[in-house]
């Protein structure tokens, strides 16, 4: 036979590589599209800079002959993988694609996604996994299962070091929950992504209840209720434009800084309006965001986990530029008290910016923990320990902004000096105390007011000289615990120097495994 010339060869290839674009196929593709589903190639194209994307095997194929499956082959194990880039950084990435088996996952789709998340490590730069998958392939067994397996290890070595994002694009159902819960952020495209364990039949096998996909797995269920994903969207497109967004955020590794960006917006700039914004009165609410907004570069913030234990906000911004992570007492809801969900959210969110070296910018205004019994129940000791444990174990810079009530264990447990807090501000309306006034007099002047003959008169009386004594920040000041005591339009410039002051910080710790994080 002859030797096939080299424009037959690349006619092949060429040939080849169109096959494995197409997937599952033109009609698989319009079932897709009916779903109001991207494929995975235009999810990809979606995410990435135009035109950046370069894939790797594409060519790759299943080896299992279980159950007449080696007469099903598709080019690229119904994965696609490879990297391009995100604001000219790169990113690996893999996309499932429904259209071949459901997305199903056999042992070579698991290694192609096992080979993006090695490079993405070796070479310090984020992976991002979009999932759309009707879980374990089946006919392929044990072989699936520990393809599973292999993903959630690396996803687990890759922890910290590189940022890893899970957009669910699809189902994700059984264990495979557990690789996207393994990344540091989940985004969820409304109506589309769906995450749970267990589906509604099985629910109504064992328990007996009548449950929706949507309701046990939809993006709105595990943003608003069970905190598992931390970005909502309500299409596809938002989803991979949040992405990149929250991406800008971040560096490529644990051991890059993260990105500097020209905002345009003086770090010296005051804010009068911010006078106005917290009241001074302890028991009216506001609305927190406002006065991250003034603060910010352009007012510009990227909260996270929006629709969750919204009694504290979480984000990143920028100020002069450098990137900030947040985290905020929200007065509007609960009066901004701590319970379980929030501690969970916060302390989740001071992990992730010390693991990539973010400051974190803390806003004091809280009245307590929330009292009750299915908060003690449910275990707020332990659930509250995080928050302490993760502020006391990030070495990043850590700032505090005392707005108005810092009091008793929450005064600790939101930053405090003594958590290790490298500059405390505090504003003239800041209360540093056990408790609220009201409270502290009813306890230590009880014998006086009972004594008196006007109790309303004398117990308002002793409210006063204690707010004079105590709730202000001037007896913190007077210890240390407040570094400067700041009128509220000063906060930018004064938050921008603190940022300044830090920026060469380095805190060496004794050498450990790790420590024992309270669950
Ligand atoms: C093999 C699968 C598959 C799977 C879907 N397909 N899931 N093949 N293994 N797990 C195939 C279907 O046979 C079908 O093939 C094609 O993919 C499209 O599926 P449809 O059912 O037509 O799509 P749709 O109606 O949209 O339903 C999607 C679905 C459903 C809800 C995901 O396919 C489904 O329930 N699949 C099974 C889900 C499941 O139980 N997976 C195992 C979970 S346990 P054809 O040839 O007809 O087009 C698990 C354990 C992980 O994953 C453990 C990790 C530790």
């Amino acid at each position: 036979m002859a030797d096939k010339t080299i424009d037959e060869l690349c006619a092949a290839l060429e040939a080849r590589r169109e096959k494995a674009a197409l997937g599952g196929g033109a009609k698989a593709i319009d079932k897709q599209h009916s779903k109001n589903k991207m494929t995975a190639r235009e999810r990809i194209d979606a995410l990435l800079d135009p035109g950046t994307f370069v894939e790797i095997d594409e060519f790759v194929e299943h080896r299992c002959t279980n159950f007449g499956l080696d007469k099903t082959m598709f080019l690229g194990d119904g994965v696609v993988t490879g990297y391009g880039t995100i604001d000219g950084r790169i990113v690996y990435v893999f996309s499932q694609d429904f259209t071949v088996m459901g997305g199903s996952l056999g042992e070579m789709h698991a290694q192609k996604i096992c080979k993006v998340l090695e490079l993405a490590l070796t070479n310090g730069a984020p992976c991002i996994g979009i999932n759309d998958s009707g879980g374990a392939r089946i006919q392929e067994a044990v072989d699936a299962l520990s393809g599973y397996g292999k993903i959630f290890f690396r996803n687990v070595k890759a922890s910290g070091i590189i940022p890893q994002f899970s957009i669910i694009a699809g189902p994700c159902a059984g264990g495979a929950v557990y690789s996207p819960a393994l990344t540091d952020f989940i985004f969820m495209v409304d109506k589309v992504g769906i995450m749970h364990i267990t589906g509604p039949q099985v629910i109504k096998s064992v328990t007996g209840e009548d449950v929706t996909s949507e309701q046990i797995g939809g993006a709105r269920a595990h943003n608003a209720t069970s905190g598992c994903a931390h970005f909502f969207a309500a299409t596809e497109a938002e989803c991979y434009a949040q992405a990149r967004r929250v991406m800008g955020f971040l560096p490529s590794n644990n051991m890059e800084e993260p990105p500097f960006k020209e905002t345009g917006d003086d770090p010296c700039r005051t804010d009068a309006a911010l006078r106005e914004l917290v009241p001074t009165n302890p028991n009216r609410g506001y609305d927190v965001r406002d006065v991250i907004k003034k603060v910010v570069d352009n007012a510009d913030f990227c909260e996270v986990q929006e629709m969750y234990a919204q009694n504290i906000v979480t984000g990143f911004a920028r100020v002069g530029g450098r990137v900030i992570g947040i985290i905020a007492n929200q007065a509007k809801f609960m009066a901004g008290c701590l319970d379980i969900n929030a501690s969970d959210k916060a302390s989740r969110h001071i992990r992730i910016c010390d693991a990539y070296n973010i400051p974190i910018v803390t806003f004091v205004d809280v009245p307590g923990y929330l009292p009750g019994l299915n908060q003690e129940m449910g275990g707020i000791i332990r659930h509250g320990a995080k928050l302490l444990y993760a502020y006391s174990e990030a070495t990043a810079p850590k700032i505090t902004i005392v707005l108005r009530k810092a009091y008793g264990g929450s005064y600790l447990g939101m930053c405090s000096k003594d958590l290790g807090a490298d500059v405390v501000l505090a504003w003239p309306q800041a209360q540093i105390a056990v408790m609220g006034a009201e409270g502290a007099a009813n306890i230590i002047f009880r014998k006086e007011i009972e004594a008196a003959e006007d109790k309303a008169a004398k117990r308002a009386e002793k409210i006063e000289e204690y707010k004079e004594s105590f709730a202000n920040p001037y007896r913190a000041a007077q210890r240390g615990f407040v570094d400067r005591v700041i009128l509220p339009e000063e906060t930018r410039p004064a938050l921008y120097q603190a940022l300044v002051m830090t920026e060469s910080k380095s805190e060496l710790r004794p050498k450990r495994k790790h420590g024992i994080l309270p669950n």
